[in-house]
């Protein structure tokens, strides 16, 4: 467990670059992050490089002992650079190219752009490879941030045309696959084909989703590059990359897989305001985030990550690009610290050192304030090192070795995220708040009121073998493996409404919904329909009445047909108007016919819970709980002490905090007398 910072000497005055570092390592941090934007300040005229500078900013960090993460340069290119290539800009969707004056401004698809990142990350490889103090690289900085995944430009149209070709091989096999009979929309060949942008009314369905899988390959493309250099010339240190939150715009199990760790930025207070969350929701944890928030992220990029993930910038105050930017209640930055840990991460990595009084980000805060004092996050990290100092030496061993299996071995829950299932459903929503990611997110709330831990895996998981319950939020694709991987587990499944209801390049199977999932569910779903907000169907299950929101499905019970034997299907909750079936279980399947309010998925998880023999602790309202190996955790984001439930640490002896939980306090424990 390590604590680290996001520096930018470019920014002070050299005169205070070692008192900088000496007051960093005095405070306990080991590893600085540096030089992710300051490609202006290395090469100011073309090919001229001045390295000197960051030399002495290297030197002056390593003296202090602190190790560092060596940024490649590629989210902010240089103006000269973008005047002599101006087609590396980006186009959006309205034509419109993006200009020079913030960050991000280029396309994934530019060639040119391509070479010229692929220069600038060999100098920099070259240069600082083989540094004693380089432990790690980050590659650019927060791939798609400001909407930059997805460009329209002639250059990205001209490569999108080459990726089809790949795909479909003939012109006729695309018309036949997009179903472009419909409206006339055949074409004659590749290069007819535009980006869907500018119709009439939609473009296609398969179209517009070929479209961001292609622009998620142009991100894996350009990142691959630069993992490719940095192996070559900076052998044995890890190569990351910063992903954000709740951001989806290209398909992360992808980039991760070149890298060595996944890690994320985390802004839970931004990230409150920003997203689906109720008006209430967002007064009721306005200064600490949502309590599931920093949960679903840790767990999310774990399961993609080689090694132990880190978060690469934790909020340390205030920060100034949400529409409202409330303070962190104190003692927050110390919570949300310890829960990186908690989840299994290796690095708590603040952004940034110190405020900057000037440009964009002047209102951000940082660990110090603007005129060299500690502010509250400083304090805050201080005492989370103190305490990270005092945990048994042998909670990091736990972890190393069940983060390389990309599990806990102790998670028993597994719940299925996917990138394409997010993609389609955009595309083809059905209904305007139908958020593939908000149910993802509500299951896993719903998890983890119940005390569970939860792994977030892709759907191309290999085996579920390792766990006793498995959750499929809508996923219309599924890929045949993850049908075997269902079928061979002794798990209880419970799949969403919409899971196996569209077959590739977006069509509805020939059996209707669930697809390929009716070896394990034999249902036929006839009909669905979206639910506007405030429609509340009423669907009773266990003697009580819960509420179906936003989606509802009609089924046919199909059992026994066919040559394999089918399980039965048994309806276990019904809606009250006409009481067609709400949820229907098939052995230890269970398949839901619409998407529930948060009690009755408490409820149902419950149930599924109890048959897969897993112990759950209904939570109170923002206290969560998390192992790590040996050590328990305990979080209250709530304004209100709460115990930890006393069946969940008995035998255990507290190291930090008790078992009373004070407002926004952290409590751990050891099941090993450690
Ligand atoms: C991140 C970004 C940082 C900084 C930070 C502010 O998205 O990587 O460079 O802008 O947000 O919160």
């Amino acid at each position: 467990m390590r604590l680290g910072v996001c520096y930018y000497p470019e920014h002070w005055p050299e005169s205070w670059w070692a008192d900088d570092a000496k007051r960093m390592s005095d405070l306990g941090i080991t590893q600085v992050r540096i030089a992710e934007f300051c490609w202006s300040r290395i090469e100011p005229h073309p090919g001229q490089l001045c390295w000197d500078w960051l030399d002495r900013a290297v030197e002056s960090l390593a003296r202090a002992r602190l190790q560092i993460v060596m940024c490649t340069p590629t989210a902010t290119p240089p103006k000269w650079l973008v005047d002599r290539h101006p087609d590396m800009l980006a186009v959006g969707a309205d034509g419109g190219t993006r200009a020079f004056g913030s960050r991000r401004h280029y396309d994934f698809s530019s060639d040119a752009y391509l070479e010229e990142a692929r220069r600038i990350t060999t100098l920099y490889a070259e240069r600082y490879g083989s540094h004693p103090a380089v432990i790690a690289w980050q590659t650019d900085n927060e791939y798609g941030c400001h909407d930059t995944v997805v460009s329209y430009s002639p250059g990205a149209v001209r490569r999108f045309r080459l990726w089809l070709e790949e795909r479909y091989g003939t012109i006729e096999s695309l018309n036949e696959r997009w179903g472009n009979v419909f409206w006339s929309m055949e074409y004659r060949s590749f290069s007819e084909i535009d980006a869907p942008a500018a119709t009439v009314t939609e473009a296609s369905p398969a179209h517009r989703l070929d479209y961001k899988r292609f622009a998620s390959d142009e991100v894996v493309r350009f990142n691959r590059m630069q993992c490719e250099i940095l192996r070559a010339h900076s052998p044995g240190r890890a190569i990351a990359h910063n992903f954000m939150l709740f951001f989806t715009e290209f398909d992360h199990y992808d980039v991760a897989a070149d890298l060595d760790v996944a890690t994320w930025d985390s802004y839970p207070i931004g990230a409150l305001e920003m997203f689906w969350f109720e008006p209430e929701v967002k007064r009721r944890w306005l200064r600490t985030g949502h309590p599931d928030f920093t949960g679903f992220h840790h767990d999310l990029y774990r399961g993609m990550s080689r090694q132990p993930f880190w978060v690469m910038e934790q909020q340390p105050g205030p920060v100034n690009w949400a529409r409202w930017n409330p303070a962190p209640r104190p003692g927050m930055v110390r919570l949300w610290s310890h829960e990186v840990f908690a989840h299994g991460g290796e690095v708590v990595s603040y952004f940034r050192w110190r405020q900057a009084p000037f440009a964009q980000e002047q209102m951000h805060a940082g660990l110090n304030t603007p005129d060299r004092q500690l502010d509250l996050g400083g304090r805050e990290a201080q005492q989370v090192a103190a305490e990270i100092a005092q945990l048994p030496a042998h909670a990091d061993a736990d972890v190393r070795s069940s983060a390389r299996e990309a599990v806990h071995s102790s998670t028993r829950v597994a719940l299925v995220f996917d990138y394409q299932a997010r993609w389609l459903l955009q595309v083809q929503p059905q209904g305007a708040d139908f958020d593939y990611l908000r149910q993802s997110y509500e299951w896993y709330g719903a998890l983890r009121s119940l005390g569970l831990d939860v792994d977030i895996v892709s759907s191309h998981v290999s085996s579920l073998d390792a766990y006793a319950l498995v959750i499929v939020p809508s996923l219309p694709v599924v890929p045949s493996t993850l049908v075997e991987a269902l079928a061979r587990t002794s798990a209880q499944v419970l799949l969403a409404p919409r899971c196996g209801s569209k077959v590739e390049a977006v069509r509805i199977p020939a059996e209707l919904p669930p697809g390929n999932l009716r070896r394990l569910m034999p249902i036929r779903v006839w009909r669905v329909e979206s639910l506007r907000p405030l429609v509340q169907d009423v669907v009773q299950y266990g003697g009580k009445r819960y509420a179906c929101v936003h989606w509802r499905e009609h089924l046919d019970l199909e059992p026994g047909a066919g040559p394999v034997a089918l399980p039965e299907v048994v309806p276990e909750a019904v809606f009250e108007d006409g009481g067609s079936p709400a949820v229907v279980k098939a052995g230890r399947v269970r398949y839901l016919a619409g998407w529930f309010d948060a009690a009755m998925q408490r409820a149902l998880l419950t149930a599924a819970a109890s048959d897969a023999g897993l112990a759950v602790h209904r939570l109170p309202e923002g206290l969560r709980l998390r192992r790590r190996g040996h050590l328990l955790y305990a979080f209250n984001y709530d304004d209100v002490t709460h115990p930890v439930p006393a069946e969940a640490c008995a035998g255990a002896s507290w190291l930090v905090g008790g078992v009373q939980v004070p407002p926004q306090g952290v409590s751990i424990a050891s099941f090993d007398g450690g």
